[in-house]
């Protein structure tokens, strides 16, 4: 549904050339639910831009719906207002003259899409039920809450029923509580009305969460693109493993076939094909497969440290285990009986680490 291939665009600032994008290949299928991750400057922006018609690539394809609407090599150039694209951004730019009517009829009565003036109470009536603002026609656009007005902006986005919808950073304006609300009344509306959705953020919460697959992207590229679950399990890279949920991170050596060496003693771990002994490797585990057990464990390799700190969630503790030089961060369910200064043992198992070169 949306193809792009090869995709550059560089800026020229006072300070030189910046490279905003460096040939990003990315595919969102029809229907489907993509979002953007990664940090401020990393190009997401300019991505939804290029796809948007609102920026012109220097190079590269985009096709949207199996047409081109931006090719270097044919110079295509599909200008924003023909590409059938709706639209949501941070700052929801509602009219504050208008009333909640007027804001989403707007699409409707003006531009390339306009309808017959018989059909646009109904298409507005329609979306403002999708968003769930029916009987809220008449209020001033500016009597509505944070979170009505980002609704307000979706349903206007959706009202000429595009077959694209493109939001950059829409929740960010939203206090955490609402944020968390709109993200799960967000992707029902997107799946319901089946529209292609290219989401941004630089929250990894609300990535893993909203996506059916996330692009994590750094400096111009994408460095990964997969379902949350793959993203969140198996992080091709470092910068993917760091960026998105929490880690713990261990220096060590490939000491042969599946094993390494580090400062927690010898590990069994996924050593990638490739690397010879001896080849510095950094090891990564989540923090809810760091088991902690009392010290007289069976397991006399486990290694042994002591709980430095403890941090009660409620539905989950954090405990930091300080082994030698090393320290660990486990997540454990519930309040648990370990407190801080106690020994204990560490257990993990070989397929929860992550080896990266
Ligand atoms: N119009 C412009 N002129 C010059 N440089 C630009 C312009 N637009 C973007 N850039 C640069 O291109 C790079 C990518 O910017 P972009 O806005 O796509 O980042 P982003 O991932 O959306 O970041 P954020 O999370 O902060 O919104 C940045 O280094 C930015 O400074
Ligand atoms: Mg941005």
């Amino acid at each position: 549904m949306i193809t792009i291939r090869g995709l550059q665009k560089s800026f020229t600032t006072r300070q030189g050339r910046v490279d905003a994008l460096k040939k990003i290949n990315l595919d969102v299928d029809e229907g489907e639910f993509c979002v953007l991750l990664g940090p401020s400057g990393c190009g997401k922006t300019t991505t939804l831009r290029c796809v948007a018609g609102l920026e012109r690539p220097d190079e590269g394809e985009i096709k949207l719906g199996g047409r081109v609407v931006n090719s270097s090599r044919a110079r295509t150039y599909v200008p924003a207002e023909k590409r059938d694209i709706g639209m949501v951004f941070q700052s929801y730019a509602i009219w504050p003259h208008m009333n909640v009517f007027q804001n989403i009829a707007f699409p409707l009565t003006q531009g390339q899409k306009r309808v017959p003036q018989s059909l646009v109470g109904e298409k507005v009536r329609n979306a403002l039920k999708r968003v769930h603002l029916d009987g809220l026609e008449e209020r001033p656009a500016t009597d509505l809450s944070g979170g009505q007005q980002q609704r307000v902006a979706m349903a206007r986005a959706m009202v000429t029923e595009p077959k694209i919808l493109l939001m950059d950073e829409p929740l960010s304006n939203l206090d955490a509580r609402l944020r968390e609300q709109m993200r799960v009344e967000l992707r029902k509306i997107a799946k319901s009305v089946g529209v292609t959705t290219l989401y941004v953020t630089h929250d990894q919460a609300e990535a893993l969460s909203l996506g059916d697959k996330v692009c994590v992207m750094n400096e111009g590229q994408i460095l990964q693109m997969a379902t949350p679950n793959e993203i969140y399990s198996h992080p091709v890279d470092l910068f993917v493993a760091q960026f998105v949920g929490e880690m713990n991170f261990v220096k060590g050596e490939v000491a042969g076939p599946g094993r390494v060496a580090s400062p927690l003693g010898p590990l069994s771990a996924p050593v990638p094909d490739g690397l010879p002994v001896g080849a510095p490797v950094t090891l990564a585990i989540r923090p809810e497969h760091v088991h902690v057990a009392p010290p007289s464990s069976q397991d006399v390799t486990a290694p042994r440290g002591r709980v430095t700190s403890k941090n009660y969630l409620g539905d989950t503790a954090l405990l930091e285990v300080e082994i030698d030089s090393v320290t660990l961060l486990a997540k454990l369910a519930g309040d648990t009986a370990f407190s801080v200064g106690e020994q204990v043992t560490v257990q993990t198992s070989a397929d929860r680490w992550r080896v990266f070169p």
